[in-house]
């Protein structure tokens, strides 16, 4: 018999029963079921079945603002941690990372459709500024109280398939929040005023996760000696060139990037497809797809390497306050606020794209990645303790890192 998906009271279970069901359902076995049911769901989401976990991995040798951090990625991909290290370390001869942002603002769009005079409604908004504002701000008394609040509005005009739209952006201040329940509900309660300055119907009222009023920028001088020499420098510019150059690199390139930053955002329980939806937004916002950092050559032949991108992060409320892994890696890296989570983020990205870059430039990626792919395996094998580490070296230098190879060791190192 086919598998239906229609499930008539799924939701009313509790987890245990929903996997008993699943044990019917799809054949799930007594281990399968105990795995998902090995630990507790941290957040609330619907219909929980289990909790997938993924290992976090401490990046040491970072220095920010003249600051030693240690940082906290949530990531499945072995090589990610051990190269963001790496690269934080060629950072430090020259002081490590330094940062500066634009501070925590979001944008609520709300779309105005069926405006006779779009260009007249919008002037009628941008002169009603005051009263949106107060209304916006009154749904948040406490991001109010604090500092924060809706501080500006907007107006665009756009052209799309289904004709002229007037858009209009509230922004926020979000401080040390991510911003989309505030942002949201300010959009939504504005609206009726939209409509009724505009004479328009509003639609949607929802955040922008083109977050281009909270970008962070790090930048950091990567030691031309630790790097391997001018001849490394210079090729990491001509990848990084091939990358501005071309967006099938371009997207490899930002992905790597990712490789930090969204380790350290689902480290923190943040919405990490927020800051994927943002940062490749960013980068294309130039009408092209190109790389989020930069790098130029020094006098002295060190690599000057930039980063850019929008970070709608939090470090209060939503997830990132319930969950309890969340608040110890907060700990971990001494986070003050959400500006400062954001400029760990976003040094972490540098490194990582550096420490791609100089991999790519030189041995080739999968030398790295290979080493841990080999521990990986090990471990798939059966090995603990100290056969690793054998299992994995001995695989790694005779060049066949399979998993047939790794019992095989194993049972020789097991006589
Ligand atoms: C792999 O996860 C990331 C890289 O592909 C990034 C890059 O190519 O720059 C190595």
């Amino acid at each position: 018999m086919t598998l239906s998906s229609r499930i008539s009271g799924f939701h009313k279970l509790s987890t245990e029963e929903k996997v008993e069901k699943l044990k019917e359902l799809v054949n799930l076995t007594d281990d399968e079921a105990k795995l998902l049911l090995a630990n507790d769901a941290p957040v609330q989401i619907e219909n929980i079945i289990g909790v997938m976990t993924v290992p976090i991995g401490m990046a040491t040798n970072f220095t920010i603002n003249g600051k030693d951090r240690f940082i906290t990625f949530a990531v499945e991909e072995a090589s990610v941690v051990a190269a963001a290290s790496n690269a934080a370390r060629m950072a430090r001869p020259h002081g490590g990372f330094f940062t500066s942002n634009t501070g925590p603002f979001m944008i609520g769009q709300i779309q105005v459709l069926d405006v006779q005079l779009p260009s007249f409604a919008s002037q009628e908004i941008l002169s009603k500024k005051e009263e949106i504002l107060k209304l916006a701000n009154e749904q948040d008394p406490i991001l109010v109280k604090f500092g924060g609040g809706a501080s500006d509005v907007e107006t665009r005009i756009i052209s799309t398939p289904t004709g002229d739209m007037l858009i209009v952006h509230l922004i926020v201040n979000c401080l040390d929040a991510m911003g989309a329940n505030a942002v949201n509900t300010m959009v939504e309660a504005c609206a009726p005023m939209i409509e009724k300055i505009t004479g328009g119907t509003v639609r949607l009222r929802i955040i922008s996760n083109l977050a281009d009023r909270r970008i962070i920028r790090a930048r950091a001088v990567f030691d031309k000696d630790l790097l391997g020499g001018i001849e490394v420098v210079e090729a990491i510019v001509e990848a990084w060139a091939f990358a501005e150059g071309d967006p099938y690199r371009a997207a490899t390139h930002n992905k790597g990037i990712m490789n930090a930053i969204s380790a350290i955002t689902l480290a923190t329980a943040n919405d990490w497809r927020a800051i994927e939806a943002g940062a490749h937004a960013y980068a294309a916002k130039d009408g092209y797809y190109h790389s989020l950092t930069t790098y130029e050559i020094t006098e002295e032949g060190n690599l000057a390497g930039t980063i850019e991108l929008p970070l709608a992060l939090g470090t209060i409320g939503g997830a990132t306050k319930i969950h309890p892994i969340a608040q110890v890696c907060l700990k971990i890296m001494e986070i003050q606020n959400a500006i400062d989570l954001a400029e760990i983020v976003a040094s972490a990205g540098l490194a990582q794209n550096l420490a791609a870059l100089r991999a790519l430039t030189s041995e080739g990626i999968q030398a790295g990645h290979m080493k841990l792919h080999a521990k990986n395996l090990a471990a798939s094998a059966g090995a603990v303790g100290e056969e690793l580490e054998l299992v994995a070296k001995k695989m790694v230098e005779e060049g066949k890192v399979r998993m047939d190879r790794a019992e095989e060791i194993l049972k020789e190192l097991r006589g």
